[in-house]
């Protein structure tokens, strides 16, 4: 079946679709863009993704292109037309196509793109053998709580990552803190079972996955701190997770050389897990 993507009022085959040469996310990593999971044909906190889409728009002045309700009867289209059951939608909003000029345009429309996919499964292994992090600097700037397209140092880590055969690379603050993964969040559970997270704020993007495993986490009665953890304090953690939309939780059992706990997935980390794929099979079943 022929993957179907959306560009600016139009539904084009994927291989079919272009954005000009003047995009000014093309020339300029001037937009932002969401990634919302798909479970059973519905969007997962679909409502916390799109607020948070609103307000990265809202902090770059960038337009929202169409109304709440426009653009949810658009994702729940690409999410049709691609037969999605389980899977994600991409959105990526810039803020226009105009001469190149640093500056905003006079009169900028917002480009609106989307794309939907279905998930790849997960090796089997993962959850329970936990998966390998490595640490590096973080060269990011000063608004990683804006949902940017401009991902080049995230891009530069994930490398980094793949070539030292592992998952994720978690990115390092100046002062030893962990900020976040290139793609996901970071948490650890210390060694007396205090959850640990950064809080939210310019150094991290607040994820999604984050603040459902929060409440989850808040409902469960478990300790849970929101403060910046050290790269050492995590090589000695009990448990270290990630979160993200495409990760859900997933138990980390190597940070560098460390290996974290018995180099297999917490008992935490699994709850947790469990318990988020609970909350996904809920969303799945609304409306
Ligand atoms: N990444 N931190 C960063 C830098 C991210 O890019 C992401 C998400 C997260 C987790 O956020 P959420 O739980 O809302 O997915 C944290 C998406 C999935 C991506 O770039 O593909």
């Amino acid at each position: 079946m022929s993957r179907i993507a959306y560009v600016n009022g139009r539904y084009v085959p994927h291989a079919a679709a272009r954005v000009h040469i003047e995009d000014r996310g093309y020339q300029f990593a001037d937009g932002v863009y969401e990634v919302i999971a798909v479970a059973r044909g519905r969007l997962v906190d679909g409502g916390p993704h799109l607020e948070r889409l609103e307000r990265s728009l809202g902090e770059l002045r960038i337009a929202m292109p169409t109304t709440r309700r426009a653009l949810e009867a658009v994702i729940a289209e690409v999410i049709r037309r691609n037969r999605v059951i389980d899977g994600s939608v991409y959105l990526q909003m810039t803020r226009g196509v105009a001469p190149r000029d640093h500056a905003f345009p006079a009169r900028a429309q917002t480009q609106l793109v989307m794309t939907a996919k279905r998930a790849k499964p997960h090796p089997a292994a993962w959850p329970e053998d936990g998966v390998k992090v490595v640490s590096l600097p973080d060269i990011r700037w000063a608004r990683c709580d804006i949902k940017s397209v401009s991902l080049l140092p995230n891009v530069l880590a994930k490398q980094a990552a793949r070539e030292a055969g592992a998952y994720e690379a978690w990115m390092v603050a100046a002062d030893g803190t962990v900020t976040e993964g290139s793609s996901s969040n970071a948490w650890i559970v210390t060694r007396d079972g205090e959850l640990v997270t950064r809080a939210a704020g310019a150094a991290i993007l607040d994820g999604i996955t984050r603040r459902a495993v929060i409440a989850l986490a808040r409902e469960e009665g478990l300790r849970l701190v929101e403060r910046p953890f050290t790269l050492a304090e995590a090589k000695t953690a009990r448990e270290a997770f990630v979160t993200s939309t495409s990760s859900f939780v997933m138990p980390v059992s190597q940070i560098d050389d460390a290996v974290v706990a018995n180099g297999k997935a917490g008992s935490l980390s699994r709850r947790l897990r469990q318990r988020y794929l609970a909350h996904m099979a809920a969303e799945a079943g609304r409306g």
